[in-house]
């Protein structure tokens, strides 16, 4: 099939890389120059494991190319991917300016008639509307579809391939059965492609976003308690998620979700059921622990340490968690940006996120607080606390004496609960994590 993909994000570009390794010729449409330039030429601007292998294969076989210019990229589509983004507006409901303006924009620009298919995460009801907008403004036949995308980032092109499902939501049968058509080959493990209505699609991506980030919410709030009683955590989670009901999956306390998804999805829908007159305080509270869970590792530090005035702190991961580059919303920027606030200094080191954590604070006045490492241990020298924000696989088992000769003081703050309580003690640190008693060598 021709297609086209508006957006060259994780979602959008993954898509398009994905859909052209089964054949399909596939135009991709980003207002980014930059970026489009450097996927041209075969470079991936974002860090997702197998998608650069696939980029340059596709590209070589002439299946797959990238442009700025949205009337070129529509030239034979029969079928338009919207993959911009919806990121949250000031009251946590989302801003849905761009795919309003690219729905709209392909619409008009459309040389045939087409089937569009919106795989951003929007509110139930958004997909309706923008079907009646297009309708009333184009000449040509556009029949929306809503196909919410579950991918996960750092596992994403994976996920796309073999998904666990493929949500379809339509008004129009024959719409619908383009998109299955699109998706059968990954569903060859009989996986299901679930059709259903238009608003029932889109809440079905936000609802299981929120269900993920409740239960993330659920065991940080029990780890707060097990903190305050003197229980380790990680016994009770066994203990529940043994419970077939219930489950391991998604019960790992810690600093808290991050990433450009659940934070706004959870308040998106929030802010959704309010405007119909729905009640939300699950979903605000579950937000409102998220918020409290990164402010608790930083408070304890706080308090150990007399305040970050002056003080040299380690960070370990920024991502906002492992095989990804992505630090959008990531707990670790609470972490520096309080550091920073106070006086302190941090060092940073991430395998794969540094070059956004520069752009984000390149030029601001916090920018000579910063310093960022190339490895690991470089960033515990002198070093009055770590910090351990990301689960990257090499931070699993570190050499602790290493570690402990180059530090100024024997501290850390694991805010994903890496190692056994006793293990950094036994090497002669002071060992805080989440939800479990904390453990100084004897
Ligand atoms: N990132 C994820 O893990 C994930 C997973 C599932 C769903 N989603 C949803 O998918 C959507 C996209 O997310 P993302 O993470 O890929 O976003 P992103 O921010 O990584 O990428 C969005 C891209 O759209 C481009 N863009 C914006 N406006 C444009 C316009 N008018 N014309 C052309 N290009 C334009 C931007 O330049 C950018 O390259 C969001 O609604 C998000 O909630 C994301």
């Amino acid at each position: 099939m021709q297609l086209t993909v508006v957006g060259t994000g994780y979602v959008g570009l993954v898509t398009g890389v994905c859909l052209a390794d089964n054949g399909n010729h596939v135009v991709c449409v980003d207002l980014d120059a930059a970026k489009v330039q450097r996927l041209a030429a075969g470079e991936t601007p974002l860090f997702e494991p197998g998608l650069s292998d696939l980029l340059s294969t596709n590209l070589a076989a002439g299946r797959l190319r990238f442009t700025t210019n949205l009337a070129d990229g529509l030239r034979s589509a029969e079928v338009a991917f919207v993959a911009v983004g919806t990121p949250p507006k000031a009251d946590g409901s989302a801003d849905l300016t761009n795919v309003e303006l690219v729905s709209l924009a392909v619409a008009r620009g459309a040389p045939r008639d087409l089937v569009m298919v919106i795989k951003s995460t929007v509110p139930p009801g958004t997909c309706d509307a923008i079907q009646a907008r297009v309708s009333a403004e184009s000449r040509r036949r556009i029949s929306v579809v809503s196909n919410p995308e579950f991918l996960k980032e750092g596992d994403a092109v994976n996920d796309f391939l073999r998904p666990d499902r493929v949500v379809i939501g339509d008004a129009d049968k024959a719409a619908g059965d383009l998109v299955e058509e699109l998706y059968l080959p990954f569903v060859r493990n009989n996986r299901p492609i679930l059709r259903m209505s238009r608003s029932a699609a889109e809440l079905t991506k936000y609802a299981a976003n929120a269900y993920l980030a409740t239960r993330i919410s659920f065991i940080n709030e029990i780890a707060e308690l097990c903190e305050r009683l003197g229980v380790d955590v990680n016994q009770v989670r066994r203990g529940i998620g043994s419970d077939a009901r219930i489950g391991q999956h998604f019960l790992y306390p810690g600093l808290g979700y991050g990433g450009s998804c659940f934070p706004k999805d959870v308040q998106a829908l929030a802010a959704s059921a309010k405007r119909v007159g729905s009640g939300a305080a699950l979903l605000d509270a579950v937000h409102a622990r998220n918020q409290a869970q990164r402010a608790r590792l930083i408070g304890r530090a706080r308090e150990r340490l007399g305040g970050f005035a002056q003080r040299t702190i380690g960070v370990w991961g920024v991502a906002f968690k492992p095989k990804t580059d992505d630090i959008r919303e990531a707990p670790a920027l609470d972490i520096i940006d309080a550091v920073i606030a106070d006086g302190g200094r941090v060092a940073v080191y991430d395998p794969k996120a540094l070059p956004p954590l520069q752009t984000r604070f390149g030029g601001s006045p916090g920018a000579s607080r910063i310093s960022y490492a190339d490895d690991a241990y470089d960033v515990l020298t002198k070093a009055d606390a770590l910090f351990i924000c990301t689960e990257w696989n090499e931070f699993r088992s570190p050499d602790f004496a290493r570690m402990r000769e180059l530090m100024a003081t024997p501290l850390i703050f694991d805010g994903r609960n890496l190692y056994d309580t006793s293990t950094p003690a036994r090497y002669g640190f002071e060992y805080h994590s989440v939800g479990r008693p904390s453990a100084k060598s004897e």
